[in-house]
């Protein structure tokens, strides 16, 4: 009863419209950190949904709540924008990590296939998705891996690259090709992981020698790939490029091929294909968009505070986006600058590092027909499983 009564009067006292009790006020490189002790019946949400109103009121150009624990919240505010000026250098950060810009923490932004395998590279035209590929293109030049590019505009987009590339598909017929190509490598990679009883490529008990170059697939304009000038007579060759590209991104983590996919539209309107697709391309990046609903394609249904970021960006400030990336959570980003001639130059110096496509290929299976559904749960990782070895046949 005593107890009872405490809660009571506890209870009661919950306002909160009370002054917050503020700790120290510490600076930190961007701003400054603060943390708030929570009035009784607060909770870390009533912060998180007035952090705009913070923001002006404190006159800085953002708050954060970057972490919180019982009764407590640590807020902090950014004085400028530190995207305004991201003048970093791209980085390549070890092996298929690549430091493509800055996130609005001053965190660097990092592509890290390795722990997020596929993106998504949304945009209108001049948001910035050109750039973004020119860093990446900069930033894997010089690592053992081999690149491929897919670029239906006619090749504007790659072909400066093609020296330190393994291939390159500008025509749809070349497309369908290279993408059997590819399903026919998971093929290989596949038997040799059963061989060794792995179910990935990166298991240790696989040995050095034998493991596999990874594969980094770009692929400007997707809509290109999937749109039909001649309904009857492209149906097939659509559909098969639609399977293998969706083969490519459900087992690619598993066998060393990763996929970054460029577009200005990723819809529905495409075809069944796409949406299959967009689902395995769990990395995005939502550069400025013309509307709402490309928005919402780009980043799903998440949180609502992240799409109004995507909207907001501004068209003088290209290379900004909004990134999720491996821990589900949004930031804004900038890419560095990097301009064609850059990543030309790049590629043009690590030219002797593209591995030969012909070697790539050369125990590749041919493809006969799709990859079954048992081959595909054997490698597809079910979250519940911890372990990464096949269980011995
Ligand atoms: N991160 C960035 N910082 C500064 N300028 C950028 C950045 N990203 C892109 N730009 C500039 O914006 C313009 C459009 O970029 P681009 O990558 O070609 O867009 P998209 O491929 O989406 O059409 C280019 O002139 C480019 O130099
Ligand atoms: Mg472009």
């Amino acid at each position: 009863m005593v107890m009872f009564l405490g809660e009571r009067r506890k209870i009661r006292r919950v306002d909160v419209e009370r002054a917050p009790r503020l700790g120290l006020i510490r600076p930190t490189a961007l701003g400054f950190r603060l943390t708030i002790r929570l009035h009784d019946g607060q909770t870390p949400e009533d912060y998180t949904r007035v952090l705009d109103k913070l923001a002006h009121a404190w006159k800085v150009h953002s708050v954060r709540l970057v972490s919180w624990k019982p009764g407590k919240v640590t807020l902090a505010a950014t004085l400028v924008d530190p995207l305004e000026q991201v003048s970093i250098p791209v980085l390549s950060d070890g092996l298929l990590r690549v430091r493509a810009g800055l996130l609005d923490t001053g965190d660097p932004f990092i592509l890290d296939f390795r722990t997020v395998p596929h993106w998504l590279n949304v945009g209108a035209t001049q948001s910035g998705k050109s750039n973004l590929a020119n860093a990446l293109i900069v930033g894997l030049a010089p690592q053992p891996v081999a690149l491929v590019g897919f670029d239906l505009k006619g090749g504007v987009e790659f072909t400066p690259y093609e020296a330190r590339m393994s291939a390159l598909a500008t025509e749809r017929a070349e497309c369908a090709d290279l993408l059997a190509d590819l399903v026919g490598i998971i093929k290989t990679r596949m038997a040799l992981c059963r061989q060794h009883r792995v179910r990935n490529i990166w298991h240790p008990r696989l040995p050095d020698a034998l493991r596999p170059t990874p594969i980094v697939v770009l692929v400007d304009e997707v809509a290109e790939l999937f749109l039909m000038a001649d309904k009857k007579k492209e149906q097939e060759e659509v559909s098969a490029v639609a399977t293998r590209l969706l083969r490519v991104a459900q087992l690619g983590r598993a066998f060393g091929i990763y996929l970054v996919v460029c577009g200005q539209r990723v819809g529905s309107d495409l075809g069944a294909g796409v949406t299959a697709l967009r689902a395995q391309l769990t990395g995005r990046i939502c550069h400025m968009v013309n509307d709402e609903e490309t928005a919402k394609m780009a980043l799903g249904d998440m949180d609502p505070a992240a799409l109004v970021a995507a909207r907001q960006i501004s068209p003088a400030m290209p290379g900004t986006a909004v990134v999720i990336g491996s821990e589900g959570r949004w930031h804004r980003s900038r890419s560095v600058h990097v301009t064609e001639e850059q990543a030309e130059a790049a590629a043009a110096t690590h030219a002797h590092l593209a591995p030969a496509w012909a070697d790539l290929t050369a125990t590749a299976s041919p493809v006969t027909g799709d990859l079954d559904e048992a081959d595909l749960s054997d490698f597809i990782p079910d979250p519940a499983a911890s372990d990464d070895e096949l269980s011995p046949v």
